[in-house]
Formats: structure tokens, C-alpha cells, sequence
């Protein structure tokens, strides 16, 4: 059935949560887009698809759940999509996980190796070949990949999470040099820090919280990207003109000092 009567342009996010994902989402509903989320948490989504439509209009977002690890999973959802809202114009590959608590390669398991580059790395692949067709037929359409700074420097316990956001850096070198002249934007975005979400930049901010930390707590953009920050930079990059086209770009918090080697 469709739900798109009005043929809004349509992004999908893949690895749809509480930080970029959803920061990513409100910016483009904000323009007019409707939102495909895509995860594998239920509740999560439709919190998110509700907090959506509250601020954008009855309509505005739709979750499909998704296992980002399985082509058939993604394959099923993005079709669905396309039957629901249509065509694609914005793929958001976001999804990315890495263990918090690094390994050596020594310890670093097949499956766990195999497990985490299904998610940097297949992921983007099986979901930009599914959408490429019809972004390639409309003559437009735009690529993006949330990465990290673990894409560009190997550093020890990331044996594990590295090598996909490696390869995700170089997946979208290859769809810009095979795609780009037929209207196809991708750029890949280093994340270079924690971000002030659930994961890595919470665990920071529950530390100071505990430490008693004031003044990063009061400055707290100075210290965690902040997804809302970040979003813009996911709008200004689907919104160059073709003439000045953005292949990769990094962003990192004022004070940023755990990963950053620039
Ligand atoms: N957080 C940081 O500090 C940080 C720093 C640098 C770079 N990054 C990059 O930023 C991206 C994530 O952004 P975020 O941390 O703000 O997260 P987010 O947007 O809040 O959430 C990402 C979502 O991806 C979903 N996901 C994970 N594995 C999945 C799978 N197999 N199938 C379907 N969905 C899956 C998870 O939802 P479900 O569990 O519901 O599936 C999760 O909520 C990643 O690419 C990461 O490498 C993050």
C-alpha cells in the first residue's frame, strides 16, 4: 500500500538509533523528506518514528525492521520501501558497531571478525547495490556512510571494527568513481570521537557525571559530537550543487583528545 501519496522525496537510514541516526532523520524530515529507519529494535523504532511524526506531521516516518548482517533482510526492506514510499534518493548507511573493550588479533575470534565487518562493511554494500538501479534511472542520488577515524589508522584492540570501516572508506571511493557521472553523490564521514549518545560518548559523559566533571558537563559540545551538529553536515553534503561535489569529510568535538591524531 502506499503511504507517500504526496511523492515526498524519500531517505532511508540504515542503523536507525537514538544519536546520528535519528539526528539524521529530523533534519531531513525538516525539508520535507519522509524517513525509512531501519534497525532491529522494534520499540526503539517506533519510539523514534513517533517523535518524528509529532514534529513533522502524521506520516513523515515509517521503520522497517531490518538485521543489517543479512542481504535477504535488507533486500526485503528496501523493496518494501520502494513500494510503500518509492524510489530512494538518500541511502544513509549509519550502522557500525565495534567492541567496546578492544581485542588482539590474537584473541579476536573468526565469527566475531566476520560478525562486525557484516555490519561496518557488508551491509553498505548489499544495501547500495539494492538502491543503485533506481537512483542510476532517475539520474540522481545521494550515498552517505557514517565512518570513524578507525577508517583511517589501525590502532590496537580494533582488529575487529577497522578493517570494515576501511573498506567501507573504500566501497565509496569505488561507487563515486563508477557512479558519479551518472548523478550519484557518495561521501564517507569520519567521525572522529565519542558522540553524546548511548554508546561510546555516554559512557564518557556517565564518567564525568560521576567524577563530578562540571565544566565538561556544561560544555558538553566541546567535548562529544553532538548528532544534531552532525546532521547538518549529512543535509549540507545531499544539498551541494554538482559543480563542488564532497567526497569525504572529517568532524571532531573542540576538544577531542582520545582519538584524534590530526
Ligand atoms: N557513537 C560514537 O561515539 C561514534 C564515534 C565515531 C563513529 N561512530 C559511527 O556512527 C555510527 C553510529 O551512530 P551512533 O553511534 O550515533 O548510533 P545510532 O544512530 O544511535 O544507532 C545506530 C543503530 O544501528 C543499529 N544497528 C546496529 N547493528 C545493526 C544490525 N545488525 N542491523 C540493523 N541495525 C543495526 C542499532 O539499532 P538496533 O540495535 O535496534 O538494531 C543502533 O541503534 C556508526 O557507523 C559508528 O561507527 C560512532
Amino acid at each position: 500500500m502506499a503511504v507517500n501519496p504526496k511523492m515526498h522525496p524519500v531517505i532511508a537510514i540504515l542503523g536507525a538509533g537514538p544519536g546520528i541516526g535519528e539526528a539524521v532523520a529530523h533534519r531531513f524530515a525538516a525539508e520535507g523528506f519522509v524517513v525509512a529507519l531501519l534497525a532491529r529494535s522494534e520499540a526503539k523504532l517506533q519510539n523514534m518514528a513517533q517523535r518524528i511524526d509529532i514534529d513533522y506531521g502524521e506520516g513523515t516516518a515509517k521503520y522497517y525492521l531490518t538485521d543489517l548482517c543479512v542481504e535477504e533482510s535488507i533486500n526485503n526492506s528496501l523493496d518494501t520501501i520502494k513500494t510503500e514510499l518509492g524510489s530512494i534518493q538518500v541511502l544513509v548507511y549509519n550502522a557500525g558497531a565495534r567492541r567496546v573493550h578492544g581485542r588482539s588479533i590474537i584473541d579476536t575470534t573468526t565469527e566475531e571478525f566476520e560478525n562486525f565487518t557484516k555490519i561496518n562493511l557488508y551491509g553498505a554494500f548489499w544495501s547500495t547495490k539494492r538502491v543503485l538501479p533506481d537512483m542510476i534511472t532517475a539520474g540522481r542520488g545521494t550515498i552517505l556512510f557514517t565512518s570513524a577515524t578507525g577508517a583511517l589508522r589501525g590502532m590496537p584492540g580494533l582488529a575487529s571494527f577497522s578493517p570494515g570501516k576501511f573498506g567501507l572508506r573504500s566501497l565509496c571511493q569505488i561507487i563515486t568513481r563508477e557512479y558519479q557521472s551518472k548523478g550519484i553523490h557518495a561521501a564517507h564521514i569520519i567521525v572522529d570521537g565519542p558522540v553524546d549518545g548511548d554508546l561510546i560518548g555516554g559512557v564518557a559523559r556517565r564518567r564525568w557525571e560521576q567524577a563530578g566533571e562540571e565544566e565538561k558537563l556544561r560544555n558538553i559540545d566541546a567535548y562529544l559530537v553532538q548528532p544534531t551538529d552532525l546532521a547538518q553536515i549529512y543535509w549540507f553534503l545531499h544539498t551541494q550543487p554538482r559543480s563542488a561535489w564532497t567526497h569525504e569529510l572529517d568532524a571532531r568535538s573542540q576538544n577531542e583528545a582520545m582519538y584524534s591524531k590530526i
